[in-house]
Formats: structure tokens, C-alpha cells, sequence
């Protein structure tokens, strides 16, 4: 069914808008005007949605191919956008063909990717349905594969010319998977729009509640944050001032950590929350953060039933994760803090002491 659809501008140099909304999937046809041919990129456990979507575009007269790729990370690997570029290649894809990315972050990096790279990049639309791929993954053009040396080493900016995000997807995700993306929804409240973290605070068990008000709002604050931060340093170069696109790297440094100290086997979300938490108490440590709200980052994560605390006697493995951190300058580490309510700042080469004491207070 469509309910009412909210959208929301990036301003990319050609700007595109996301669509959020019950049902929004419909519009994906209209993304596609010009097209001859349109190819959706799915994961495997997709096959059904993704069929629904051929049947739509090819009623509405394109040429429609699926693609099915493995699930989550798995398709992130430059052997399945070999496989994508073939199936291209083989249906004559041209310039103004389009791809579709629908599925989670990973499936709609690959899109991005092949999308990117097929004759030097044809027009993209990406359709996540993950809470993840909805707030962050899917919006601001990052494209990217994994290599064996590491996560997101191999990938290029790309816009797509919409975002579809058809909350309805949301219903069918398991709830572990909905909660881990509620850590990319807190951090926008942290960085940007305090309301979000009120909402949380008020109703809780609304938030992650699929086809709840709260969490459309959620998710369009938090859409709305990330289209905002992105139109200002689409490139993520830092040029403007202030923090730029950085900024949404916020818990994700030693989040980062954990992820290669776990060797990818934990949630994205949740070891951003650990993250987040762990950069409160590093903020409050340097001065940068008051007591109170350090505290109100492991409230509000714990209330939705995200992890703020981590395991004992991991410190040197954490500290050569953050050094290979994409943000990590000449060797020294960098975090972005903050010093209030949507007040970020960046914390550059902190004490060495700092940094274990931080440690000390997340342990569980
Ligand atoms: N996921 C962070 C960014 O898009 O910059």
C-alpha cells in the first residue's frame, strides 16, 4: 500500500531527493525515465521483493534484468561486481541505462560500485530496506567492495539519482537488525538534532516498532541530518569548516576497532553504540564533555537494547585498530567529540593515558 510519502533534498551537483515513506517502492519506475534497460541488484533472500519490483518496471515498459548477489557482506567482494559488470555486458547495458541497489548497506555499496563503474557510471537508484541502508548506507553517494587487507579499501563517490525508503521493509527485518541501525539514528540525535534522542527517551518501545510515527520520524530526522551534513562536504574533504561529513563518524572510530578485533562477526550498530560511548567517556575525560551528558549516551543506547560496554584485556588490538582508521592523519589518532548537544568538535593525538582510562570506564 502507499501512505504518504515525506522527501528530502541532498544537494549533490546534480541534487537528488530521498523518499521516505509506506509503500514509496512504487516510485522507483519514474527514477528510471529515459531508461531502456534497468538491472536490480538484490541479495539472494531479496528474490521475492525483488521480483515484485521486476514486474512493476517491466509493466511499466523497461527491460528488466535481477541480479541476485550474496547476502550482506558476502557481496562486497570484487569477484560479485565482476559477476554484476557480466550480466550488464551481456543484456547490452548502455549510458543511459539504470541500476538498482535493493537491499541493505552492503548490497547498496555494490550497486553503487557497479553502477559507479559500468562505462565509467550510469544512473543509480538505490532502494535500501534495512534501517541502516534507510539513514545512512544508502544516502551521500559512498560506493564501495572490501579487499582481503580490509573493509570499504576499494570504492568511489557516486550519486544516485534517487533514494527510495519504503518503510514497509522495515517489518520484515529482524529485530537485532532494526536496533543496529537505531545506533546510526542516536548519533544523528548526538550530532545534529537533539529531538531524535528525545523521542527515544519518551517511547522507547515505539522506536523499534515498525510502522510506528516515531519511527518514520526517526528516520526522517535522521535522513534529513545526514542529507544536510553530506550537501556540505559531498566529497568528504572537510572544506566549508566546521567537522564536515567526518562528523558522522561520530562512536565509529573505536567502533571501527571493535569490528576488526571481533574479525566482522559483530553488528556494524552495535559496535558503533559501544563506540559512541566510548568517545563520551573520552570527550568527558579530556574536559571536552560534561558528566551528565556522557551519562545520556549510555541511557539512551541501553534503552533501545544496544551494547555500551565491551570485554577486558582487548586494549592493544583496539589501539592498532584505530591506527589504521581511515580518519587516522600522519599517525596520529583523531575522534570526533562532543562538547554539547549537537556541539562537535575533534579531539586530535589525546594522551595515551586518556585513552586507556576510557577504555577502563566501558568495560563491563
Ligand atoms: N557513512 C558515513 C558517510 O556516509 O560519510
Amino acid at each position: 500500500m502507499t501512505g504518504s510519502v515525506t522527501t528530502i533534498e541532498v544537494r549533490a551537483a546534480a541534487p537528488y531527493t530521498v523518499r521516505i515513506g509506506p509503500g514509496a517502492w512504487t516510485q522507483v519506475s519514474a527514477l528510471a525515465a529515459g531508461a531502456r534497460r534497468v538491472a536490480v541488484i538484490h541479495p539472494e533472500p531479496l528474490e521475492g521483493r525483488a521480483s515484485a519490483l521486476r514486474q512493476a518496471l517491466t509493466e511499466a515498459g523497461y527491460e528488466t534484468h535481477t541480479i541476485a548477489v550474496p547476502d550482506a557482506e558476502q557481496a562486497k567482494a570484487v569477484e560479485v561486481a565482476a559477476f554484476c559488470w557480466s550480466v550488464l555486458g551481456r543484456a547490452g547495458f548502455t549510458r543511459s541505462d539504470v541500476v538498482v541497489g535493493l537491499g541493505g548497506g552492503a548490497t547498496t555499496d555494490l550497486a553503487g560500485f557497479v553502477a559507479a563503474t559500468w562505462l565509467r557510471g550510469v544512473r543509480l537508484v538505490q532502494v535500501p530496506t534495512s534501517l541502516l541502508g534507510m539513514v545512512d548506507a544508502a544516502v551521500g553517494g559512498k560506493t564501495g567492495i572490501n579487499t582481503a587487507e580490509g573493509k570499504n579499501l576499494v570504492g568511489c563517490f557516486h550519486e544516485p539519482v534517487g533514494v527510495v525508503c519504503d518503510l514497509d521493509a522495515l517489518g520484515s527485518l529482524p529485530r537485532a537488525e532494526l536496533v543496529g541501525g537505531l545506533a546510526e539514528v542516536v548519533k544523528c540525535g548526538f550530532i545534529a538534532d537533539p529531538v531524535i534522542l528525545d523521542l527515544v527517551e519518551a517511547d522507547p518501545q515505539a522506536a523499534v516498532t515498525p510502522g510506528s510515527d516515531v519511527l518514520r520520524e526517526l528516520v526522517t530526522r535522521s535522513i534529513a541530518v545526514k542529507a544536510r551534513v553530506v550537501s556540505a562536504d559531498l566529497r568528504e574533504t572537510g572544506a566549508g569548516g566546521g567537522v564536515g561529513r567526518e562528523l558522522l563518524n561520530y562512536g565509529h572510530t573505536f567502533g571501527h576497532a571493535v569490528e576488526l578485533v571481533e574479525r566482522y562477526q559483530f553488528r556494524h550498530g552495535a559496535a558503533v553504540a559501544i563506540g559512541m560511548r566510548y568517545v563520551a567517556e573520552l570527550a568527558h575525560l579530556a574536559g571536552r564533555l560534561d558528566r551528565d551528558l556522557a551519562d545520556r549516551h549510555r541511557r539512551v543506547l541501553e534503552l533501545v537494547g544496544l551494547p555500551t560496554t565491551y570485554v577486558p584485556g582487548r586494549w592493544d588490538e583496539l589501539l592498532t585498530g584505530m591506527r589504521v582508521d581511515k580518519k587516522t592523519r600522519g599517525g596520529d589518532l583523531r575522534f570526533v567529540v562532543l562538547e554539547g548537544l549537537a556541539r562537535p568538535g575533534v579531539l586530535t593525538a589525546p594522551d595515551p593515558a586518556l585513552l586507556t582510562a576510557a577504555y577502563a570506564e566501558i568495560v563491563r
